[in-house]
C-alpha cells in the first residue's frame, strides 16, 4: 500500500534532486576538501557552492554558515558558545515550549551547572509572554534562545521583533529555526540574529546534517574542538555529501516557499475543515492565524492519540501524536500542557504535518479513515456517552 506521509515535522523525504546532486560525491569525488590536490579541491569547490546556497535561504553571508551534524548540535553549540563568551553571566532565558534540544539543555545547565534558567510561559494559543521575557532581561543574562516556530503546533513566535529588542540590550540571541526553515521566509540580516539553527532532514535533505548561522564578527567558541574546518568553528572532516545535498535542498526550499504558503496551506486548511466538519468534539491547538502553513495539531476528545495513530498506521498513514511517549508514560506533550490544553483533548491530539508532496486525494483518504476510527474508539471509551464527552 502506498504510504501517505503527513509527518514532515518529524522528518522529510530526501528530494530526488537532492539525491541526484549527492550521488557523484559518494563514489566518484570522494576527496577531502582540505587536501592540497586538485581531486580534493573539486569537492572543496562544490562545498563552497553549497555554503552559498544555504546562506541564500536565510540571507546570510557564506562565511556565516557553520555545518554541524544536526539541529541539536547547532542548538547546543550556540548555547555553549554564548556561555563561554560570557563566563560571568549566570542567567539564561528560553520558553516552556522549546524542542528538547534546547529545553533539556537548559534544564541540564540549571540542574548540573548552577545557571538561573528562566522558562518564559506561553498563553492558551501558544503566544509567548513577551512582557515577562523583556522584564527578565538583565545584566546577568548570558543568552536568550527561542524557537522561531513550534514543532508540535506550528505556532510562530515574533522572532525578528524579539531579536531586535534583546540584542539592543547587548544580550546574545539564538533562535532554533529548525521548523521555520523552508516553511516561512527567514532573513537573518533583517531579523538581527546572532545565531540560528537549521536541520537538513526537515527540508528534504538527509539526516545528520545541520547548520549554525553565526553572525559575522561574533566571538564564537567551538563546541567540537579539533581541526581548522569551518574556519575553526567546528572541528571534524566535513560531511561533504550531505552538505552538497543540503545546498541543493536549500535552493529547492527557497523556490518552494510560495508553494508552501499557498498550496500546502490550502491542503492543511482543507484537512482541518473536513475533520472539524465531519467529527464532533474536535479542537485545533494553537493560534490559527499565526501557524506554519503545513502544520495541524488537532485534538479529539475522549480518545487516545496513540490509538488513533495505530488505526491510521493500518491504512499506511503516517502522522504523530501530541504525547511524549517516553519510558512507558503517555503524558501529554509539554507543549500542550504549557498551553493549558485540557487533558481530554491533549491526550487525543494528532499532528499532521504536510509537504508539497501531499495531495488532496491523500487528505480525503485521511478524513475517510479518521471518521470511522474516531467513532470506533469513542464507542469503546469510558469518557464518551450518547454522542458527547462525559
Ligand atoms: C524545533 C526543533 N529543534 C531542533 C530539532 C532537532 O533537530 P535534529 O533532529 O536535526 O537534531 C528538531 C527536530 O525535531 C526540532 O523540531
Amino acid at each position: 500500500m502506498k504510504v501517505i506521509y503527513t509527518d514532515n515535522n518529524a522528518t522529510t523525504k530526501v528530494a530526488d534532486e537532492v539525491i541526484e546532486e549527492m550521488v557523484p560525491y559518494f563514489g566518484q569525488f570522494y576527496g577531502n576538501p582540505s587536501s592540497m590536490h586538485t581531486f580534493g579541491d573539486q569537492v572543496g569547490k562544490k562545498l563552497k557552492q553549497a555554503r552559498q546556497r544555504v546562506a541564500d535561504l536565510i540571507n546570510a553571508d557564506p562565511d556565516e554558515i557553520v555545518f554541524t551534524s544536526c539541529g541539536t548540535e547547532s542548538d547546543n553549540s550556540a548555547i555553549f558558545s554564548a556561555l563561554n563568551a560570557n563566563p560571568d553571566k549566570k542567567q539564561i532565558i528560553t520558553s516552556t515550549v522549546e524542542h528538547p534540544a534546547i529545553l533539556n539543555l537548559f534544564k541540564f545547565l540549571r540542574d548540573k551547572k548552577g545557571y538561573d534558567a528562566v522558562f518564559v510561559p506561553v498563553d492558551k494559543k501558544g503566544h509567548l509572554d513577551t512582557d515577562m521575557l523583556y522584564d527578565s532581561l538583565s545584566d546577568n543574562t548570558a543568552v536568550v534562545s527561542l524557537m522561531w516556530a513550534n514543532n508540535e503546533t506550528g505556532v510562530i513566535f515574533p522572532i525578528p521583533e524579539i531579536a531586535k529588542k534583546v540584542t539592543e540590550k547587548g544580550i546574545l540571541f539564538h533562535t532554533d529555526a529548525v521548523q521555520a526553515a523552508g516553511k516561512v521566509p527567514i532573513d537573518v540580516k533583517a531579523a538581527n540574529m546572532d545565531m540560528l539553527a537549521l536541520s537538513g532532514h526537515k527540508i528534504h535533505a538527509p539526516k545528520g546534517i545541520g547548520v549554525l548561522y553565526v553572525k559575522k564578527g561574533l566571538k564564537f567558541h567551538p563546541y567540537l574542538i579539533g581541526g581548522h574546518q569551518e574556519k575553526g568553528r567546528r572541528g571534524g572532516t566535513e560531511n561533504t555529501v550531505s552538505i552538497i545535498g543540503l545546498g541543493r535542498a536549500c535552493e529547492l526550499a527557497a523556490a518552494h516557499l510560495p508553494v508552501m504558503d499557498k498550496e500546502v496551506r490550502q491542503l492543511r486548511d482543507y484537512l482541518q475543515e473536513q475533520l472539524l466538519e465531519k467529527i464532533p468534539s474536535v479542537s485545533v491547538n494553537g493560534d490559527l492565524e499565526n501557524r506554519l502553513p503545513n502544520t495541524l495539531s488537532i485534538g479529539f476528545d475522549a480518545v487516545e492519540g496513540e490509538s488513533i495513530l495505530m488505526l491510521l498506521d493500518k491504512e499506511s498513514i503516517c502522522a504523530s501524536s501530541g504525547s511524549a511517549c517516553t519510558s512507558g508514560s503517555l503524558d501529554p506533550s509539554h507543549v500542550l500542557l504549557a498551553m493549558e490544553v485540557p487533558f481530554k483533548s491533549a491526550n487525543g491530539t494528532i499532528r499532521f504535518s504536510l509537504s508539497h508532496y501531499n495531495t488532496k486525494e491523500e487528505m480525503d483518504h485521511i478524513v475517510a479513515t479518521m471518521v470511522p476510527a474516531i467513532e470506533k474508539l469513542r464507542a469503546m471509551s469510558p469518557f464518551w456517552k450518547d454522542g458527547k464527552m462525559v
